[in-house]
Protein backbone atom coordinates (compact mmCIF):
# COMPACT_ATOMS: atom_id res chain seq x y z
CA UNK A 1 0.00 0.00 0.00
CA UNK A 2 0.98 3.61 -0.73
CA UNK A 3 1.92 5.88 2.16
CA UNK A 4 -0.36 7.69 3.22
CA UNK A 5 0.98 10.46 3.45
CA UNK A 6 1.29 10.48 -0.63
CA UNK A 7 -1.16 8.71 -1.24
CA UNK A 8 -4.42 10.61 -1.93
CA UNK A 9 -2.49 13.23 -3.96
CA UNK A 10 -0.62 9.83 -6.05
CA UNK A 11 -4.34 8.48 -6.83
CA UNK A 12 -5.68 12.14 -7.62
CA UNK A 13 -2.78 12.65 -10.64
CA UNK A 14 -3.47 8.94 -11.66
CA UNK A 15 -7.43 9.75 -11.81
CA UNK A 16 -6.81 12.63 -14.28
CA UNK A 17 -4.87 10.55 -16.41
CA UNK A 18 -7.83 7.86 -16.61
CA UNK A 19 -10.17 10.63 -17.36
CA UNK A 20 -7.36 11.69 -19.72
CA UNK A 21 -7.26 8.29 -21.53
CA UNK A 22 -10.93 7.18 -21.17
CA UNK A 23 -12.62 10.66 -21.18
CA UNK A 24 -15.32 12.22 -19.45
CA UNK A 25 -18.55 10.50 -18.61
CA UNK A 26 -16.70 6.72 -19.48
CA UNK A 27 -17.93 4.04 -17.37
CA UNK A 28 -15.01 1.97 -18.32
CA UNK A 29 -12.57 4.68 -17.27
CA UNK A 30 -14.83 5.00 -13.66
CA UNK A 31 -14.08 1.18 -13.39
CA UNK A 32 -10.86 1.18 -14.28
CA UNK A 33 -10.61 4.19 -11.33
CA UNK A 34 -12.33 2.48 -8.64
CA UNK A 35 -10.72 -0.69 -9.22
CA UNK A 36 -6.51 1.40 -8.78
CA UNK A 37 -8.64 3.10 -5.89
CA UNK A 38 -9.22 -0.31 -4.03
CA UNK A 39 -5.63 -1.27 -4.81
CA UNK A 40 -4.19 1.89 -2.82
CA UNK A 41 -6.43 2.41 -0.15
CA UNK A 42 -7.60 -1.33 0.03
CA UNK A 43 -11.64 0.43 -0.42
CA UNK A 44 -13.28 2.62 -2.13
CA UNK A 45 -14.31 5.45 0.30
CA UNK A 46 -17.42 7.96 0.31
CA UNK A 47 -15.31 10.79 -0.41
CA UNK A 48 -13.13 8.60 -3.26
CA UNK A 49 -16.27 7.93 -5.03
CA UNK A 50 -17.58 11.67 -4.82
CA UNK A 51 -14.71 12.49 -6.50
CA UNK A 52 -14.35 9.78 -9.17
CA UNK A 53 -17.88 11.07 -10.21
CA UNK A 54 -16.75 14.30 -10.45
CA UNK A 55 -13.88 13.79 -12.36
CA UNK A 56 -15.87 11.71 -14.69
CA UNK A 57 -18.64 14.25 -14.55
CA UNK A 58 -20.83 11.38 -13.52
CA UNK A 59 -23.78 10.86 -11.03
CA UNK A 60 -22.43 9.42 -7.74
CA UNK A 61 -25.50 7.44 -8.07
CA UNK A 62 -24.01 5.28 -11.23
CA UNK A 63 -20.52 4.93 -9.40
CA UNK A 64 -22.41 3.21 -6.60
CA UNK A 65 -24.28 1.04 -9.10
CA UNK A 66 -21.14 0.53 -10.87
CA UNK A 67 -19.16 -0.99 -7.91
CA UNK A 68 -22.51 -3.17 -6.69
CA UNK A 69 -21.08 -4.95 -10.62
CA UNK A 70 -18.38 -5.47 -9.18
CA UNK A 71 -17.99 -8.06 -6.07
CA UNK A 72 -14.66 -7.39 -5.18
CA UNK A 73 -14.71 -4.19 -4.44
CA UNK A 74 -14.80 -3.24 -0.83
CA UNK A 75 -17.22 0.24 -0.03
CA UNK A 76 -16.03 1.72 3.40
CA UNK A 77 -19.11 1.41 5.07
CA UNK A 78 -18.35 4.37 7.64
CA UNK A 79 -21.43 7.35 7.91
CA UNK A 80 -18.57 9.50 7.90
CA UNK A 81 -15.28 10.11 6.75
CA UNK A 82 -13.24 12.82 8.09
CA UNK A 83 -9.73 13.90 6.82
CA UNK A 84 -7.75 16.32 8.38
CA UNK A 85 -5.15 18.43 6.43
CA UNK A 86 -1.63 17.82 7.95
CA UNK A 87 0.31 19.75 5.44
CA UNK A 88 2.81 22.16 6.62
CA UNK A 89 1.03 25.73 5.34
CA UNK A 90 -2.14 24.17 7.60
CA UNK A 91 0.00 23.73 10.33
CA UNK A 92 1.06 27.52 10.00
CA UNK A 93 -2.34 29.00 10.29
CA UNK A 94 -2.87 26.09 13.38
CA UNK A 95 -4.12 23.26 12.31
CA UNK A 96 -2.16 21.59 14.73
CA UNK A 97 -4.86 22.49 17.30
CA UNK A 98 -7.57 22.06 15.20
CA UNK A 99 -6.14 18.32 14.67
CA UNK A 100 -6.32 17.91 18.20
CA UNK A 101 -9.74 19.14 19.25
CA UNK A 102 -10.84 16.42 16.04
CA UNK A 103 -9.18 13.64 17.36
CA UNK A 104 -10.27 14.55 20.86
CA UNK A 105 -14.01 15.02 19.69
CA UNK A 106 -13.91 11.46 17.87
CA UNK A 107 -11.85 10.12 20.58
CA UNK A 108 -9.67 8.23 18.10
CA UNK A 109 -6.11 8.97 15.82
CA UNK A 110 -5.68 8.97 12.28
CA UNK A 111 -6.41 5.70 10.51
CA UNK A 112 -8.81 4.84 13.20
CA UNK A 113 -12.76 4.50 13.25
CA UNK A 114 -15.08 4.85 16.06
CA UNK A 115 -16.62 2.25 18.52
CA UNK A 116 -19.59 2.62 16.99
CA UNK A 117 -18.16 2.38 13.39
CA UNK A 118 -19.98 5.57 12.11
CA UNK A 119 -16.69 7.30 11.75
CA UNK A 120 -13.86 6.93 10.44
CA UNK A 121 -10.36 9.69 10.64
CA UNK A 122 -7.83 10.01 8.17
CA UNK A 123 -4.83 12.79 7.55
CA UNK A 124 -3.71 13.90 4.19
CA UNK A 125 -0.89 16.07 3.65
CA UNK A 126 -2.43 18.74 1.41
CA UNK A 127 -5.91 19.10 0.04
CA UNK A 128 -3.49 21.93 -2.61
CA UNK A 129 -6.19 24.37 -0.87
CA UNK A 130 -3.54 25.95 1.67
CA UNK A 131 -4.54 29.91 1.33
CA UNK A 132 -8.26 28.62 3.03
CA UNK A 133 -6.44 26.28 5.93
CA UNK A 134 -6.39 24.52 8.15
CA UNK A 135 -8.63 22.92 5.69
CA UNK A 136 -10.64 19.41 6.96
CA UNK A 137 -13.02 17.74 4.67
CA UNK A 138 -16.12 15.25 5.14
CA UNK A 139 -17.27 13.18 3.40
CA UNK A 140 -15.50 14.91 -0.05
CA UNK A 141 -16.95 18.28 1.36
CA UNK A 142 -14.38 21.43 2.54
CA UNK A 143 -14.56 22.69 5.56
CA UNK A 144 -11.81 25.61 5.74
CA UNK A 145 -10.47 28.02 7.80
CA UNK A 146 -10.90 25.38 10.60
CA UNK A 147 -10.34 26.37 14.39
CA UNK A 148 -11.63 24.65 17.64
CA UNK A 149 -14.93 26.52 17.57
CA UNK A 150 -15.77 25.42 14.19
CA UNK A 151 -14.70 21.94 14.92
CA UNK A 152 -16.54 21.75 17.88
CA UNK A 153 -19.75 22.80 15.92
CA UNK A 154 -19.15 20.52 12.70
CA UNK A 155 -18.03 17.48 14.72
CA UNK A 156 -19.62 17.85 17.76
CA UNK A 157 -23.34 17.31 15.80
CA UNK A 158 -21.93 14.15 13.73
CA UNK A 159 -20.97 12.73 17.51
CA UNK A 160 -24.35 13.85 19.30
CA UNK A 161 -26.08 11.73 16.80
S1 LIG B 1 -1.17 22.50 3.60
FE1 LIG B 1 -3.27 22.23 3.98
S2 LIG B 1 -4.19 22.43 2.04
FE2 LIG B 1 -2.08 22.66 1.66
Amino acid sequence: MLEERNEELIFRDRLEEIVESFGEGNQEGAKMAIKECQEDFGFVSISHQKQIAEAFGLDEKIIKTVIKFMPSIKESKVEYEVICCTGPRCAKNGSVEVLKEVKNILGIDFNETTEDGRIRLRGQNCFKKCKFGPNIMINGKFHHQMDRKKVQEVLGKMVEK
